[in-house]
């Protein structure tokens, strides 16, 4: 089993960046009355202390969320993620951290769904206690999420957003990352879905998404945030990118207004930067 605990690294750049933009991706598709499935292959813990021994560890938090706590001046796109990182912390401290299920809860209505999945058998355990009171729209399994997608689409509301947000621990993760894409628009072609990629200093990574643009067919977006130089030592996350297929027609505007402040904000050294490329039909 791997080791990877999401609770190290809850509500550091990367986090930043992938929740601001499912805040949006949310909103879009919750703006038409008709059910949304979300689906989570890489759900994690649920939602994150950021005063435990985990997140205090290496403290990943204060470059990420910690820099924006507070901001009053955010664009539209990193107040709303702000806001419902907030609805965690009702009393102002930053305390608490909303994994990417949490944040989804939050946002999605009586008539939509969320199908969780999560393999570290701590991890789902805390994932099925943290959803233990949210009823049958929510649905957690303790599996392996590439393997969910294939029973799990198309939806029956044939309306859904796919997370799909491994830590790419395991190499292995890159070339299941394409094969699971590919697989996953065979049988549900106008899905909506996002794939978190990191920025390390590691062949796989770079090619991802070459290769991702390969299967999204003209209609994707990618949008990347680098926060500092590759480390000398050939370790470490320098930035992270979203890759979106099928995406929301105005979410590249709304990006293109964010990126620029979160550079500002999250930036480390001068080699911190943003892209966004988009193809859309
Ligand atoms: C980056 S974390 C997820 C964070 C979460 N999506 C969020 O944004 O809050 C990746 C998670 O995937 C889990 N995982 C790894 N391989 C998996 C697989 N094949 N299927 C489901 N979960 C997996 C890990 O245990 C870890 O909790």
């Amino acid at each position: 089993m791997f080791s990877y605990r999401h609770g190290f690294h809850a509500g550091n750049h990367a986090d930043v960046l992938k929740h601001v933009v499912l805040v949006q991706m949310l909103q879009y598709l919750t703006a038409k009355d008709a059910p949304l499935w979300f689906v989570d292959t890489h759900a994690g813990a649920g939602a994150y202390s950021l005063e435990g021994a985990f997140a205090q560890k290496k403290g990943e938090y204060r470059d990420g969320i910690g820099r924006l706590w507070g901001r009053k001046d955010a664009p539209r796109a990193v107040s709303e993620y702000l806001h419902a990182v907030e609805r965690n912390n009702p009393d102002g401290e930053l305390r608490r951290y909303p994994g990417s299920p949490q944040i989804a809860l939050q946002m999605l209505r009586r008539q939509d769904r969320l199908q969780l999945y999560e393999l570290h058998t701590t991890e789902s355990k805390l994932l099925r206690m943290h959803f233990a009171a949210a009823g049958r729209r929510v649905s957690v399994q303790a599996a392996d999420g590439f393997a969910g997608l294939k029973a799990v689409l198309p939806p029956a509301s044939r309306r859904g957003l796919v997370l799909v947000d491994p830590s790419y621990e395991d190499k292995a993760d890159y070339g299941k990352v394409v094969a699971g894409l590919r697989d996953a628009l065979k049988r549900f072609a106008t899905g909506v879905y996002a794939v978190w990629y990191p920025q390390v200093q590691r062949q796989e990574a770079q090619d991802l998404p070459g290769r991702l643009r390969q299967l999204a067919a003209g209609d994707w977006l990618q949008a990347s945030l680098t926060v500092k130089a590759p480390a000398g030592d050939g370790l470490g996350l320098h930035g992270s990118g979203m890759f979106i297929v099928n995406p929301p027609w105005k979410l590249a505007a709304t990006l293109r207004e964010a990126l620029p402040w979160l550079v500002r904000a999250l930036g480390q050294d001068r080699r911190a930067g943003f892209k966004l490329h988009c193809e859309q039909r």
